[in-house]
């Protein structure tokens, strides 16, 4: 009786899954014991704050913002600086340094300009052409430097050297003290070809009273390589209407400079 009871503590005992049992509980034992170890709070010295400073203090941010305001407004490139300014400087294309020429005008009125030695008649005087109203610099006009257009008005035509992105366009009259020559209703016409039909941009009025430069600002600029003036009216001379320096403002349209080039 006893032996058998005995080998059945022994079985019971030494059952294989007990043995199992002990082993996975031992083991589990072990590794929580070692997790715990590891993520106890550490005693020793702190390590250095990771990402650096990632707020600053209130007091350096202000300074900050300030220095990378200055710093982008330095950055801007100089055109859009130059944008927000009250009056933005534009190139006048027209200039003939910059390869604008007049490709038609209308008659050159025909004054018998005498040139004359002690009363003797010498020569007449070759009138200007109409290329003089792209002549620079346009700051030293003489009252002779200008195209007298023949009759109360007329046309001429101004041909850019590359398409142009238009902003305006301007005039600029010499005071004179008589001031019926000079031009009073302009029609301005673009052309983007040679042979594309003249599309009006607008009709503008120069105060020969105020004088000097006035400027016409299109509604919205317009890439153009041709401009047709129409001079509708002068101030009141019936033989001539007298023209000085003309200007076409705008900026280069990279997008046909590339073609071109
Ligand atoms: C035009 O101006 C130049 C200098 O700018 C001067 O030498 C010349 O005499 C002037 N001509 C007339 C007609 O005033
Ligand atoms: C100016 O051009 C218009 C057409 O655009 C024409 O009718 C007119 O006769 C021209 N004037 C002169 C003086 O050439
Ligand atoms: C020209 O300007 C003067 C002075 O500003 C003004 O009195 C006059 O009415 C203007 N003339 C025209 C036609 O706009
Ligand atoms: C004369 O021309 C200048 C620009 O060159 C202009 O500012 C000025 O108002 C004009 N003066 C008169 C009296 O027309």
């Amino acid at each position: 009786m006893s032996l058998p009871k005995r080998q059945t503590i022994t079985k019971v005992l030494f059952r294989p899954y007990y043995v199992i049992v002990l082993v996975v509980s031992t083991a589990l034992f072990c590794g929580v014991s070692w997790l715990a170890e590891k993520t106890a709070p550490q005693t020793g010295p702190l390590p250095p704050p990771s990402p650096p400073a990632a707020q600053p203090p209130i007091s350096t941010e202000l300074v900050l913002v300030g220095d990378v305001l200055r710093e982008q407004l330095r950055r801007r490139p100089r055109h859009e600086v130059s944008r927000k300014g009250p009056e933005p400087f534009f190139t006048d294309f027209a200039a003939d340094y910059l390869g604008g020429i007049i490709t038609n005008a209308s008659p050159t009125y025909q004054d018998k300009t005498i040139v004359s030695f002690a009363g003797i008649p010498i020569f007449y005087e070759t009138p200007n052409s109409p290329s003089i109203m792209l002549h620079r610099s346009v700051h030293k006009l003489n009252e002779t430097d200008h195209w007298k257009m023949d009759g109360r008005g007329g046309n001429f035509s101004i041909a850019l050297h590359e398409p142009t992105i238009i902003h305006s366009f301007g005039y600029r009259h010499v005071n004179v003290t008589d001031v019926h020559p000079a031009p009073a209703h302009f029609t301005f016409a673009v052309r983007s070809n040679r042979h594309e039909s003249p599309h009006r941009v607008g009709r503008w009025v120069y105060n020969a009273t105020v004088g000097g430069l006035q400027r016409f600002y299109l509604e919205k600029p317009i890439t153009a390589q041709f401009v047709d003036v129409r001079v509708l009216s002068n101030h009141g001379d019936p033989d001539y209407t007298s023209m000085f320096r003309f200007f076409v403002f705008g900026e280069r349209d990279s997008r046909s400079f590339m073609e071109l080039y």
